[in-house]
């Protein structure tokens, strides 16, 4: 019996060579930001205590209570694969004393995240997050500067028709009266409500706001806002972000219920949307956290962040038209002669800094030029018994198709320089 041909998980992707430029465009972009903003990498494990999230993202929340890849280890451990980098992050900073340098402290971190969701266009099990976290920092300039690099890096990726959604969810102080004036409004709704949204209204209504059933949504339309029910302290902090970003040039539309998927959240809370996403348009999220620390067993601290979608993100980048590599070769030997020494000029152009291809089997010319084309190299370098005689190949520009003679030591240098 034949046997079985095994797939990828359902909601997983392989990102395939063709693809991985995108990828390292995008993680490059995103690196050069974080460096001019003064943040460190960090890299966390793919799996943490269950407990860590529970108690971080919050149990009411969707991705707590039913999109958790939860597992057993052989000790009886119980271990999830990390839903998000927050959390993760915050531990660290704790466990190694991040915050005893007495300054802020901001960290990147580039992976993916696992949650079990329904799989549809831009929504996977598996997805990658670009993420960074500030510590130690509640001045509203430090949202407004993430909410700037988020948006510079967007940019710079050349993504088009950006929208900033950004709400405030007050003080933590502010929060009792608003989840009140949150249940008397929606008792009186209950039967519109999906099954969920029930269980929601009895853990924590502020989570019916972000529930996408359009019954739902109709409901929440009208009920109370939160921007009326935060302290005078708490609208002015958020004024200051505003402030800022029309300074920035930033345009931002304040959406009065926006309270994100997760519980950690606290003044602050934004989405930046793309052109082009359909339903799932949200590319990057984030906002101010300055309870989680705490929740996590440090002492208060002030906290803020936001992580990027990056399979989101690389569906938008552009079209690069001609990508072909400047700094690649295919060397197309002809004849006895040309193939046996193609191995040592490949060696020897590697090693001067070429990226070099070339035909083991010693094919004729047109399956060889074929293979030239098709490998994304800028230059062919034709060699053949003429060209061993005359001393030089001929170096073929796939781009042009203008072919000239190279002397063969001179290839590598002549190639790196462009070849003018
Ligand atoms: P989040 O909104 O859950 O926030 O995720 C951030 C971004 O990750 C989303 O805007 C979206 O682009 C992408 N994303 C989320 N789930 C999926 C999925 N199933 N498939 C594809 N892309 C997805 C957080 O994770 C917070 N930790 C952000 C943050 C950092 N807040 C403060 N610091």
């Amino acid at each position: 019996m034949k046997p079985e041909t095994i797939r990828a998980v359902r909601g997983v992707q392989d990102i395939l060579p063709a693809q991985t430029p995108a990828w390292q465009h995008a993680e490059a972009v995103a690196r050069g930001a974080f460096h001019r903003y003064g943040f460190g990498e960090i890299k966390i494990p793919v799996f943490e205590k269950t407990r860590l999230f529970a108690r971080g993202i919050g149990e009411s929340t969707d991705i707590v209570h039913k999109e958790m890849y939860t597992f057993e280890d052989r000790s009886g451990d119980s271990l999830t694969l990390r839903p998000e980098a927050t959390a993760s992050i915050v531990r660290a900073y704790r466990e190694h004393h991040l915050d005893k340098t007495g300054d802020v402290t901001k960290v990147y971190f580039i992976g993916p995240m696992f949650r079990y969701e329904r799989p549809q266009a831009g929504r996977f099990r598996q997805f990658h997050q670009i993420d960074c976290e500030v510590f130690g920092a509640s001045h509203p300039a430090v949202d407004a500067e993430i909410i700037a690099l988020a948006w510079e890096i967007l940019s710079a990726l050349g993504l088009t028709g950006l929208g900033l959604e950004i709400n405030t969810l007050g003080d933590p102080g502010d929060r009792p009266a608003y989840l009140k004036a949150l249940r008397a409004y929606f008792a009186d709704h209950l039967d519109r409500l999906c099954e969920d949204c029930d269980r929601r209204f009895q853990e924590n209504p502020l989570r019916i706001l972000d529930c996408k059933k359009p019954g739902c949504l109709a409901v929440a339309a009208a009920s109370p806002a939160l921007l009326d029910h935060v302290s005078r302290a708490s609208r002015e902090t958020f004024e200051k972000v505003l402030r800022l970003l029309d300074e920035e040039k930033i345009p931002h539309r304040v959406n009065p219920r926006l309270v994100r998927g997760l519980d950690y959240y606290t003044h602050t809370a934004f989405e930046i949307t793309a052109e082009g996403l359909g339903a799932q348009n949200a590319v990057a999220g984030g906002g101010r956290y300055d309870g989680l620390v705490e929740t996590l067993g440090g002492p208060p601290t002030p906290a803020t962040g936001f992580a990027i979608g990056m399979e989101r993100l690389i569906s938008l980048l552009p079209e690069t038209g001609d990508d072909r590599d400047g700094r690649k070769v295919f060397l197309v030997a002809l004849g006895e002669g040309a193939s046996e020494r193609a191995f040592g000029w490949a060696q020897q152009w590697r090693r001067a800094g070429l990226s070099v291809l070339w035909d083991f089997d010693g094919r004729g010319l047109k399956a060889q030029m074929k293979k030239a084309d098709r490998s994304g190299a800028a230059f062919a370098v034709l060699i053949g018994e003429d060209e061993i005689e005359a001393g030089a190949a001929r170096v073929r520009d796939l781009r042009d198709g203008v072919q000239r003679p190279v002397p063969f030591d001179e290839i590598p240098a002549r190639i790196l320089e462009g070849l003018s």
